[in-house]
């Protein structure tokens, strides 16, 4: 009985932390390399390819200056198509309190300053990611967590996407090239291309421009394991950026970004 209890209170000590994820074996097929494996915890599927999304917005000008904003982590299918919106009943209304309640203060102060929407609260843009691209993550199924607790897939989403955002600095990436924001300067799409991919094993990631400026980068990877521990592998994108070969705008954020703290 007495050891039951002592049981019982360890369980209790345990539970404040969050629930752990499966820890996949390191044989765990990379994702989009077989056609015959079915999603389980530790095969990402049918959305093998992701992708870390950012935006550059300077019109109006969010977030710091000197740095991209964070978009999200989408799964998108091993060709390029993608599904939305899986799971209707792991749609969280307030991914800020969630946040909270997990001791991720930190996590959410950093949110507030490179997680930031040009057209709706922060708040709706963070359930919106986890929404409709969370949650068709299959990796991440609260039936892939011990002692799971309603959420905790989506605290470990909001954890590892800022994760993967701070080792895809692009501002730097481009600075280092020289390749700075500009309202006069343009550039060659080969160079950005390249100053890129410095960050990201080698690979272009996909530029996306709005006329003629570049307004997006989508870094894709595939992945070994489940998307919170498991392994991520730089590769190409499938789809041809859309901004000129030259005569690339990268136009500055107005020096009194606004941060909606
Ligand atoms: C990821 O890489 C680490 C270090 O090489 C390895 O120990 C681990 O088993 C790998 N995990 C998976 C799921 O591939």
């Amino acid at each position: 009985m007495a050891r039951a209890f002592t049981l019982l209170a360890l369980g209790a000590a345990v539970k404040v932390a969050l629930a752990d994820i499966e820890t996949c074996p390191a044989s765990s097929l990379l994702s989009c390399s077989s056609d015959s494996s079915s999603a389980s915890c530790c095969y990402e599927s049918p959305g093998g390819l992701l992708l870390q999304t950012q935006f550059w917005d300077y019109d109006p000008s969010i977030g710091p200056s000197d740095s991209w904003g964070i978009h999200g982590l989408w799964p998108d299918n091993c060709d390029g198509s993608y599904q939305e919106s899986c799971d209707k009943s792991r749609e969280y209304d307030d991914i800020t309190t969630l946040l909270k309640n997990a001791g991720k203060t930190e996590l959410l102060e950093y949110m507030q300053t490179y997680w930031q929407s040009d057209d709706e609260s922060d708040e709706d843009f963070w359930e919106h990611e986890w929404a409709e691209h969370g949650t068709c993550i299959n990796t991440i199924d609260p039936s892939c967590y011990t002692d799971y607790e309603t959420g905790d897939e989506a605290v470990d989403f909001f954890q590892k996407v800022v994760d993967l955002f701070k080792t895809l600095d692009t501002y730097s990436a481009l600075e280092a090239a020289g390749i700075t924001p500009d309202n006069d300067a343009t550039y060659k799409l080969s160079e950005i291309q390249s100053a890129a991919a410095a960050i990201h094993s080698g690979i272009t990631p996909y530029f996306e421009c709005e006329d003629d400026a570049l307004s997006a980068v989508y870094y894709y990877f595939y992945i070994s394991g489940n998307a919170i521990n498991g392994n991520y592998t730089a590769t190409e994108s499938p789809d041809n950026s859309n901004c000129p070969s030259s005569g690339v705008k990268y136009p500055p954020k107005s020096s009194n970004s606004k941060s909606r703290k």
